[in-house]
């Protein structure tokens, strides 16, 4: 194949994917500032919602919450290796996320041309929730999601963009696990897709190989099996989570140069798939299904 023949085999591959994704709503969880100068996520951002797809995105900045109450001198008490989320071990949560990483990431996406709009699950009660164990302190359990306004600034035109801070029973402010806000969200707003970024290559066999394509039992089984640990926990349960309401998720190798194109334009993709079952017989590499719907779709027929 010549190098005109290649890019014409790349483009026919995503045109199919690029129609199909059009007007559909896709969440995706970053990471906090991270996101470091060379980092693609945001142009890729900026690109879908240009191709008239809505990204929504959930933002996390544990490692941020970890220098600042550093440099601030909070000190956390731990109970089993799991921080305690004190009053002012929260007021820095809140500080970080919403006063800094928060708005980071809408100034970035500003400036690369797109409309972003930070919020956090305060505002207007986006996330409600409830202490999820006393003994953790101002942990939150999400319990709800305040579905119409998040249709409404969505629909508004925005690249919505979501601190995983929730709002108590009594209002105050409950620190969320980004994960777990990105996995609820896609499920409620029965999104097309929960894609996560993490920092690895996606989830990796008992040889360290990666599995492309999974289902929602093998993922469990995963964890049952202690194959997948450690942060990636969070990410597989809120697949799982999310897969009540939605086709397909994702937890792709953020570290790739435009993961986030290579995910959802080409077969392949570069990460982990988990759909609620992988079909039989069906390579992977081949979505047929999508071109077929997409096709439908199109042609006015029945959604
Ligand atoms: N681009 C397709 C999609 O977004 C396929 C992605 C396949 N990814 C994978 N990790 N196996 O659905």
């Amino acid at each position: 194949m010549d190098e005109a023949d290649m890019l014409s085999s790349a483009l026919l591959e995503a045109l199919p994917y690029i129609n199909y994704f059009a007007g559909k709503t896709l969440v995706i969880k970053v990471g906090g500032s991270t996101l470091g100068s060379g980092d693609t996520t945001l142009q890729d951002i900026v690109w879908l919602k240009s191709l008239g797809i809505e990204p929504v995105i959930v933002h996390g900045g544990g490692a941020d919450i970890n220098l600042w109450l550093k440099r601030l001198g909070v000190e956390s008490r731990f109970i089993q290796g799991l921080r305690v989320t004190d009053e002012p071990t929260m007021e820095v949560v809140r500080m970080v996320l919403v006063g800094k990483v928060n708005t980071e990431l809408i100034s970035a996406i500003n400036a690369l041309g797109g409309r972003a709009l930070g919020i956090s699950g305060l505002d207007g009660g986006l996330i409600q929730a409830e202490i999820e164990d006393p003994q953790l302190g101002l942990v939150g359990r999400i319990t709800a999601i305040n579905l119409e306004l998040l249709n409404t600034i969505v629909g508004a035109g925005y690249i919505v963009v979501i601190a995983p801070i929730g709002t108590g029973p009594a209002g105050q402010p409950l620190n969320l696990n980004a994960d777990t806000v990105a996995g609820e969200i896609a499920r409620t707003l029965r999104a097309e897709k929960l894609i996560v970024l993490s920092d690895v290559a996606g989830i990796l066999d008992s040889n360290g190989q990666l599995l492309s394509h999974i289902s929602a039992a093998q993922a469990q089984e995963l964890i049952q099996s202690q194959a997948v640990s450690g942060g990636m926990i969070p990410k597989v349960r809120a697949c799982l989570q999310a897969l009540e309401g939605v086709k397909r998720t994702h937890i792709i190798d953020g570290r790739v140069p435009h993961a986030l194109i290579r995910e959802l334009f080409t077969d392949r993709g570069v990460g982990t798939m988990i759909t609620q079952v992988v079909p039989n017989g069906l390579a992977p590499s081949k979505n047929i299904e999508y071109l077929l719907d997409s096709m439908k779709n199109k042609r006015g027929g029945a959604k």
